[in-house]
């Protein structure tokens, strides 16, 4: 790979989001994606293992794939996202058998080791529990980790699991909470700018654009899934669906796509009506935190769709 693409690990839970953003890294002239690590979340481990291993294969490249933690932090019970991505996880698409297996490292490990070095991003889509446990494993970590971007949080708008938490910082709010005071450069792509970059119907539906790619047919089942699951009831023509982790990847690649701002960012754990929330300290006249977040507050989304739409095959905007 060329020297000079930005060294990514994703770390994923793939879930039909994540398998976008996947092919819209994989398909990147900018990154290098070294290896993927991933998370339960969207399924159960043993599937969201398996779709990204699948994602990898139709994608035509080889790139590492590590199996990483089947639970939060603090308790063996998951939560899980079937009512958006499907029992397999890709929108009940047709899949084929999976060839490769995971690599032998647990993740952490791998992420500890990949991370070390102090020149690869991590681009997080999912729980941050693989991360958090690199850190308790070598807390020396947090001061090699250039930056994270985390797919998570929602900072001036409402959750998508409860009013105030989103998915991603819901399902480990544990380990969301190590990762976001250790230290570590971290851009918070939240819901408030994943919910203004969207795939629309009339995207949908480019046989030749999407045809020429091995995960075609996977993805337009995935979508029709994703699209329906995000508007149920609605005939399509109008209907909308985020791409949440795909932006996570863009940013990575190209910061300009969003603005941010510096925040104190906390995360609440034991107030059960705000558990999971980033609570995001906006006010003008307190002093700036020593390790603020970057928070996303606006993004270019006629760009990065356009984009995206051009790098997976859908119908892209005139
Ligand atoms: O809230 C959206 C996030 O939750 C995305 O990463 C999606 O894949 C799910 O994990
Ligand atoms: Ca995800």
């Amino acid at each position: 790979m060329s020297e000079s693409r930005l060294p990514v690990v994703l770390d994923v839970d793939t879930g039909i989001d994540d398998a976008m953003a996947i092919w819209y890294a994989l398909a990147s002239p900018r990154l290098d994606v070294q290896g993927i690590t991933t998370c339960f979340g969207n399924g159960g481990i043993e599937v969201t293992t398996r779709n990204t291993l699948l994602a990898v294969e139709l994608s035509g490249r080889h790139v590492p794939v590590y199996q990483g933690a089947a639970h939060p932090l603090a308790s063996a019970a998951i939560d899980t996202a079937e009512a958006f991505h499907g029992q397999n996880g890709l929108g009940e698409a047709q899949l084929p058998p999976v060839q490769g297996r995971a690599e032998r490292q647990p993740a952490a490990e791998y992420l500890a080791a990949a991370l070390e070095g102090g020149s690869t991003t991590l681009v997080a889509t999912a729980r941050l529990t693989n991360l958090a446990l690199a850190l308790a494993l070598y807390p020396a970590l947090a001061r090699r980790i250039p930056r994270v971007v985390v797919m998570g949080g929602a900072a001036f708008c409402p959750g998508n699991v409860t009013p105030v938490a989103e998915a991603n910082i819901w399902g480990d709010p544990e380990a969301a909470a190590l990762v976001f005071q250790s230290g570590i450069p971290i851009t918070m792509v939240g819901l408030d700018v994943t919910h203004q970059a969207c795939l629309a119907d009339r995207h949908l539906g480019s046989p030749a654009g999407q045809s020429a790619r091995p995960y075609a047919e996977v993805l337009a089942a995935a979508s029709e899934f994703y699209m329906r699951a995000y508007n149920p009831g609605a005939a399509p023509g109008d209907r909308t669906c985020p791409l949440h982790d795909p932006l996570a990847v863009a940013v990575a690649e190209d910061p300009s796509v969003i603005t941010t701002r510096p925040y104190a960012v906390t995360v609440s754990l034991h107030d059960p009506a705000t558990r999971g929330m980033t609570v995001v300290d906006a006010r003008s006249r307190v002093p700036a935190p020593p390790h603020p977040i970057d928070v996303a507050v606006a993004v270019d989304a006629p760009r990065f769709v356009q984009e995206f739409c051009r790098r997976l095959g859908y119908r892209a905007d005139p």
